[in-house]
């Protein structure tokens, strides 16, 4: 049944120019938890929620990821990322809910049944498996001929960049090679869904930044729903359609990385992707905030009510640090003094002491001599539409 399902997909997917995947097709998938019931949905979770003995894991979860989707799961160490992926793998049971893979109920049926492809972080590889034969074992349970193993094998080890490794085995590739053997093994029998926890996380940056960019380019080319899994926020944002941030086993934001980053839904959110200025403060009137040491800030709100304490995110990047006598439109200038200045590579990371808050300015790194040194007197500002209120 699973099985006919899949091939309905593959054919569908197949068939069609890969709509959905150019660039900004995210920006149709809405923050709210997109809940639909068409044919368009990959995984859905229907009040979906997982304990262990006394300890709720996961809170109840409406979540539904499209097909085609490139959907990440993101948060700190136990947030309950690897719990979700278990679900919709099958390798758990949820306690409440009912898990749909391509419209169908498969809460009770075990992983084998369930046609996903999975990649782990320790490439769990079969070490006296050749590559080639590493790749060719999915189908050969499937029962494909030598002939057609032959050719998608050496079709998918050339989509990955290791045809001249078929012969090796996986102890004689580096760690970079190996994730790509086991990407490769899921790649070469096309299943419509494909689940990653981590699987860059025991590479070193570079090869991280590499395989990120082919995992990116693999998932427009073959238009599968990527289900991913991520403690790192940069690589959420650069990967995915769809950020699922998770803390303690909830749902913090749900949106596109544009969202999360400018459009924060709260604190966690801010403090999570990126780096931050948070103030606290109260509504004065729409579009006023008083912090606590007094500075009125114009600030970019939709809150309603005055009086309300609310908390203004400011991203450093969207803070000038004024040259003297430099003139400005931005709606707010505060006067304060330069406290640190680190140069991290591209950009040089201003901390100023002004208005009684620590403010974190990040500007363009330049060679010439701005004439920012720690201890002297600077003029920071900024516009009211980057001066967002979290909710
Ligand atoms: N079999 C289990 N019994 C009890 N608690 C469990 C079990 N499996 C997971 N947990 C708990 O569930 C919570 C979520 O775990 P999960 O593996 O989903 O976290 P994660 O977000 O993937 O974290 P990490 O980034 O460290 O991999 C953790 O607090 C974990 O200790
Ligand atoms: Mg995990």
């Amino acid at each position: 049944m699973i099985q006919a399902t899949t091939m309905a997909l593959r054919t569908t997917l197949e068939g069609s120019a890969s709509p959905g995947h150019a660039d900004g097709a995210g920006a149709e998938h809405k923050m709210t938890h997109p809940f639909r019931n068409g044919t368009d949905v990959a995984v859905q979770f229907v009040g979906v929620s997982k304990r262990y003995g006394e300890s709720t894991v996961l809170h109840q979860l409406d979540l539904s990821v499209r097909r085609g989707e490139f959907l990440t799961l993101l948060g700190p160490s136990g947030s309950g990322k690897s719990t979700i992926l278990n679900l919709i793998a099958g390798a758990i049971s949820p306690t409440t809910g009912r898990v749909f893979l391509d419209g169908v109920d498969v809460t009770d049926k075990p992983s084998r049944e369930r046609g996903l492809g999975m990649v782990f972080q320790n490439y769990a590889l079969m070490p006296h498996m050749t590559v080639f034969e590493n790749v060719a074992f999915p189908l050969k349970v499937r029962n494909w001929s030598a002939d057609q193993i032959r050719a998608q094998v050496a079709a998918t080890l050339d989509k990955v960049g290791l045809a001249k490794f078929a012969q090796r085995k996986p102890k004689e590739l580096s760690g970079g090679q190996q994730q790509r053997v086991s990407i490769a093994r899921c790649l070469v029998y096309s299943p419509s869904i494909i689940l990653m926890d981590e699987p860059l996380g025991a590479l070193d940056k570079k090869l991280r930044d590499q395989l990120q960019g082919e995992i990116k380019s693999l998932h427009r080319d073959i238009g599968t729903t990527l289900i991913y899994v991520t403690h790192d926020q940069e690589e959420a944002l650069n990967l995915s359609d769809t950020i699922c941030l998770m803390n303690h086993g909830r749902v913090e934001h749900l949106g596109t990385p544009s969202q999360l980053y400018f459009e924060p839904a709260n604190r966690f959110t801010a403090d999570f992707v990126g780096e931050s200025n948070i103030l606290a403060g109260t509504l004065l009137e729409a579009g006023v905030v008083q912090t606590g040491a007094g500075t009125a800030l114009q600030v970019h709100s939709r809150h309603p009510q005055p009086g309300a304490k609310v908390e203004v995110l400011i991203r450093p990047e969207n803070i000038r640090v004024l040259t003297p006598g430099e003139a400005t439109n931005e709606e707010n200038v505060v006067d304060g003094e330069v406290t640190q200045l680190s140069f991290v590579g591209g950009r040089t990371r201003v901390e100023v002491l002004a208005a009684g808050e620590r403010l974190l300015a990040s500007r363009i790194s330049s060679r010439e001599e701005s004439g920012i040194q720690p201890g002297r007197k600077v003029r920071l500002a900024w516009s009211k539409a980057n001066s967002v209120v979290l909710d």
